[in-house]
């Protein structure tokens, strides 16, 4: 089908909700006990992954880890929160509203320590900067428990072998991060993180059960999709835009992945996605894991 380009206007997906919505969520979804006791199911997952560019597994964490993650990270908030912070200096790297230590993504990666960083809004005004989230660089450096706890919500041995399936190459874990959400209203747009094999993987730690709470949005299949890249690049360069942002996503559907605390989501970053803005009270905490070649 040929889109015609309206000059400057994005144009939305259309984000699936119901039954419709349940439908596809269901088509993307594999039991973690399936995934990792059969061969069936894993090809399958795999299948699912490589042509959808998104999968949901179902409760791939219990709720011993979930609970001395959540149990580790509201104690960090609230020391955040009340400007306590000596405890959190001796064990991690602070970039705070009104402090910041490091810059610049690569940095943040190559660190030594944990890095908890209070996202701010960006000095431009422009928008999708994702103010007020606290994001975590290595949150398994921050102490023995948490190092276990993120081992065991992770499983990267069993991902690692599920994205070799997918992509036919080795992929490394690249990044760990914790990112905490309360109340970011201002989420960046879809967009794609780059043109290279990437994969994160997303875990739950709480629900994320209807758009106020923030859940991740993924347009299915544009991680494999030309056109739509070619179209959106050709508009971002039309408008001076990043050349990763997808704003031309007409006659799409987007699914938002609600899910339970446990479950994990694992997405190739060449799809279209975002996260979707949240609701002022809502909370959302959510391991992420970056695989890359
Ligand atoms: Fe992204």
């Amino acid at each position: 089908m040929a889109y015609r380009i309206s000059a400057g206007s994005p144009h939305l997906p259309r984000l699936l909700s119901g039954a419709e919505r349940e439908a596809a969520l269901d088509r993307l979804s594999v039991e973690f006990t399936a995934l990792s006791r059969s061969k069936r199911a894993f090809l399958q997952a795999a299948l699912i992954l490589r042509r959808q560019g998104v999968l949901l597994v179902r409760q791939a964490v219990p709720p011993q880890p979930l609970r001395a993650i959540n149990a580790e990270v509201n104690q960090l908030l609230e020391q955040l929160d009340t400007g306590q912070t000596k405890q959190l200096e001796s064990k991690a790297i602070l970039n705070l509203p009104n402090k910041r230590r490091i810059k610049g993504y690569e940095n943040f990666v190559d660190v030594e320590q944990a890095v908890i960083n209070h996202r701010v809004r960006r000095p431009d005004g422009r928008s999708g900067s994702d103010a007020g989230m606290v994001d975590i660089f290595h949150p398994e450096r921050l102490s023995d428990a948490m190092a276990r706890a993120v081992t065991a919500c992770l499983h990267e041995r069993l991902i690692s072998r599920l994205l070799l399936a997918v992509s036919l190459m080795p992929m490394r874990v690249k990044c760990r991060n914790l990112y905490l959400n309360r109340g970011v209203k201002d989420t960046r747009g879809y967009h794609c993180d780059g043109r290279s094999r990437k994969f994160k993987s997303f875990v739950f730690l709480t629900d994320v059960r209807d758009l106020g709470d923030g859940p991740y949005c993924y347009v299915p299949a544009t991680h494999r999709d030309r056109l739509s890249w070619k179209r959106n690049r050709q508009f971002n360069e039309a408008q001076g835009l990043n050349r990763h942002e997808y704003s031309q996503l007409q006659g799409l559907d987007a699914l938002p992945l609600l899910a339970y605390a446990g479950d994990m989501v694992i997405s190739s970053q060449r799809g279209a996605h975002r996260g979707h803005p949240q609701h002022p009270s809502a909370r959302r905490a959510v391991l992420v894991n970056m695989y890359q070649r």
